[in-house]
């Protein structure tokens, strides 16, 4: 028995447009899940098609057991989370003996193959080696991890990322001239807030500025929309959503002061608030209880 955990994340800036290209940094959160993995001389079929896809990449067969404090389908990265502790857990279970690395590119095959080709590896990459990653096409780079809080607010309303994966891509096809200077100025956006790791009320704008953005190329939802304003009225340096959008999460900067106070804005919206910090420990071995 082998029992790994992987952590969460957000997307700081660049979602969607990574997709295309262009660079895209995310952050490891406290918040994960564990897996524990078992040899079983039959598959049991799992529950979750990321799992199923683990097994099926490492050629073996077991059964496994999930925890997770990350909710599901809601741009916290909860299906990289999964993949990358299965895979890891089932390596060391099975003695199989891959490095990190090639755990980390199976685990973006195993996003791909699941999400009809269309992922990225900034969440497979960020919750295999934690804290700040900038990702550019197949470029990955971690980046010196900044103190910031964050509190998470989740709409509850899940969204699908292959979904909205494919209604940017449909824009981008019907309507180029709007789509393309959308993503060319979300990719400033990111490759600006690179100076301003240390500047808060700086990086705050630049948030802003990313979910206007994001909102501009179709992912919005009203609920993610009334959280960022309730969280900027109550005092955060700036609010944007996280992943997929269409539903799930968003996040907010704030400084330590105004912590509490956003949160209880956005579970004031019928939300669950989750206030959070970088975690800079990516996939781990758990102790096997
Ligand atoms: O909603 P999430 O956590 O699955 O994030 C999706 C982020 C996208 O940029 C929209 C897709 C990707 O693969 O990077």
């Amino acid at each position: 028995m082998a029992t790994w955990s992987a952590p969460g994340k957000v997307f700081l800036f660049g979602e969607h447009a990574v997709v295309y290209g262009k660079p895209g940094i995310a952050m490891a959160i406290k918040p994960r899940v564990m897996v524990t993995v078992r040899k079983a001389k039959r598959q049991k079929k799992p529950n979750s098609t990321y799992i199923a896809e683990c097994f099926r990449q490492m050629g073996v067969s077991g059964s496994v057991y999930v925890r997770s404090q990350l909710p599901s389908s809601s741009g916290l990265g909860s299906s990289a989370a999964v993949t990358v502790a299965t895979l890891f857990a089932i390596n060391d279970e099975f003695e199989i003996g891959k490095s990190a690395d090639e755990l980390a590119l199976i685990a973006h095959t195993v996003e791909k193959n699941v999400q009809n080709g269309r992922a990225s590896a900034t969440d497979t990459y960020v919750s295999t080696v934690g804290g700040m990653v900038l990702i550019t096409g197949n470029t990955k780079r971690r980046l010196p991890p900044p103190q910031i809080q964050l509190v998470i607010g989740n709409s509850l309303t899940h969204h699908s990322t292959s979904g909205m994966v494919a209604r940017v891509a449909d824009l981008k096809k019907t309507r180029p001239q709007i789509a393309d200077p959308i993503i060319e100025a979300i990719a400033a956006v990111t490759k600006c807030s690179m100076h301003h790791f240390n500047n808060p009320r700086e990086l705050g704008n630049l948030m802003n500025m990313n979910h206007a953005l994001l909102e501009a190329l179709g992912v919005g939802h009203p609920q993610l929309s009334r959280l960022v304003l309730a969280a900027r009225a109550a005092g955060a340096l700036g609010a944007k959503m996280t992943g997929a959008g269409g539903g799930g999460c968003m996040f907010a900067l704030c400084s330590k002061g105004a912590k509490t106070r956003v949160a209880g804005a956005i579970e004031a919206c019928d939300a669950r608030a989750i206030i959070t910090g970088i975690d800079t420990q990516g996939v781990r071995k758990e102790k096997d209880e």
